[in-house]
């Protein structure tokens, strides 16, 4: 997979040289493109940024080098998916990152102050798909943290990053739940002792207990993903 990421922080995204997905690059399962915004850019303060038309408190990002930028990443190729992550988007969820993980080359389009101005994705709409994704309900100052978020969540899902796959289908989200508790060794640490059934060795025991206290969890913690009748 390949997967660009337009920014003015391009400094943001050295992390993504470290751990998993460090791994993942250097394994050529993952490349990554990270791009200063600025370079298309053609004044003398490589500005970016505008007061929006009608007023408003803020700063709207000015489409001609957003426009550069989608010119020189995407070419004439046909099969990218443009992401704007904004709090005004679809929520990001762990199917939206299994969908995501099946494609072939992704653009991150980071942007700062008030949005970018609302004609980029309009324009790049007809080049490309484009998707407007939000992390959740909260504003932070910009895309970079969610599509951080939004890589490391994709990336570990590309066949191959993760090295055993079956870790995968057993953690939250995969079955619409919270995850059960794990524990490992010692079996008593400060006086809490691990879960008897957990020691059994019976493995359908040890999958009911599992899947019950991943029920008990959900129901506590987030009931809106239980359906009415779980
Ligand atoms: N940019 C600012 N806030 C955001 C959010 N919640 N999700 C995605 N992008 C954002």
């Amino acid at each position: 997979m390949r997967v660009d990421i337009v920014t003015i922080f391009p400094e943001f995204f050295g992390v993504l040289d470290v751990s998993l997905l460090g791994r993942a690059r250097r394994d050529g399962l993952l490349e990554l493109g990270v791009h200063d915004l600025r370079q298309w850019t053609h004044d003398r303060h490589r500005t970016v940024d505008d007061t929006p038309y009608g007023g408003g408190a803020g700063m709207v990002m000015k489409p001609e080098p957003w426009g550069e930028a989608l010119d020189a990443l995407l070419g004439d190729e046909t099969d990218a998916l443009v992401i704007l992550p904004t709090p005004a988007g679809v929520p990001f969820t762990q199917a939206l990152a299994r969908e995501l993980a099946a494609e072939s080359h992704l653009l991150f389009a980071c942007g700062r102050y008030e949005g970018i101005d609302a004609r980029v994705a309009e324009h790049a709409a007809t080049r490309a798909r484009v998707l407007e994704v939000s992390l959740g309900d909260y504003v932070l100052n910009g895309g970079e943290v969610a599509a951080m978020a939004m890589i490391e969540a994709i990336g570990r899902l590309v066949p191959g990053v993760v090295g055993n796959p079956e870790s995968l289908v057993e953690e939250s989200h995969e079955d619409g739940l919270l995850e059960h508790p794990s524990y490992t060794k010692p079996q008593v640490w400060r006086g809490l002792e691990v879960p008897e059934v957990l020691r059994s060795g019976n493995h359908a025991a040890v999958a009911a207990w599992r899947r019950e206290q991943a029920l008990e969890r959900t129901r506590r913690v987030r009931p809106d993903l239980l359906p009415d009748d779980r």
